[in-house]
């Protein structure tokens, strides 16, 4: 079985929102194929797949905003969980940070969301008690 982890190609949209929507990732308010051509608009940010024959069957939005590293849109094929697929996307998006200079690494999880802020703990991932708080200060382009 041919496994490869590598940066997302311009063909890969469909198959990426498919696999977003499949693993519950992608939010309603959320444009996903505009999510997309925003993280890769520059060389700060990307998306890093795992391709396994010829399908995409995890994903990983990375970036550094000039002082920390973020993922978002970490996402497993629902029919390949527990395989180890979660943790080799979670690792390339930290070798990819790395290879950058970044030396941490956040994320968000949504309170309800519980497994998985028990998959990142395991992973090394500690909550730092603090608030995320957002505000809208622009109509969504890109
Ligand atoms: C969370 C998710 C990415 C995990 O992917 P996965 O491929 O099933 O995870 P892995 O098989 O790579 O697991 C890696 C390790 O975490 C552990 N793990 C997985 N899920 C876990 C959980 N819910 N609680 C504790 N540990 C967990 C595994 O046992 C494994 O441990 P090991 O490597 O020491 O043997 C996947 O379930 C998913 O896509 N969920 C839906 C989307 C989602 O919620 N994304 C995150 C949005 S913030």
């Amino acid at each position: 079985m041919t496994t490869v982890i590598r940066e997302f190609q311009d063909g890969d949209v469909d198959a990426v929102v498919a696999l977003w929507l499949a693993a519950g990732v992608s939010r309603p308010w959320n444009d996903p194929a505009r999510d997309i051509a925003f993280a890769r608009r520059d060389p700060h940010s990307t998306i890093l797949v795992i391709e396994r024959e010829a399908a995409i069957v995890a994903t990983v939005m990375v970036g550094e905003d000039g002082h920390r590293g973020w993922v978002y849109y970490v996402a497993v094929d629902p029919q390949l969980r527990d395989l180890g697929l979660g943790r080799a996307i979670m690792e390339a998006a930290e070798r990819w940070l790395s290879a950058r200079g970044v030396w941490k690494v956040q994320l968000l999880v949504r309170e309800e969301n519980g497994a998985t802020r028990h998959f990142y703990e395991h992973l090394g991932y500690r909550d730092t008690r603090t608030i995320c708080l957002q505000k809208v200060i622009g109509e969504a382009t890109g």
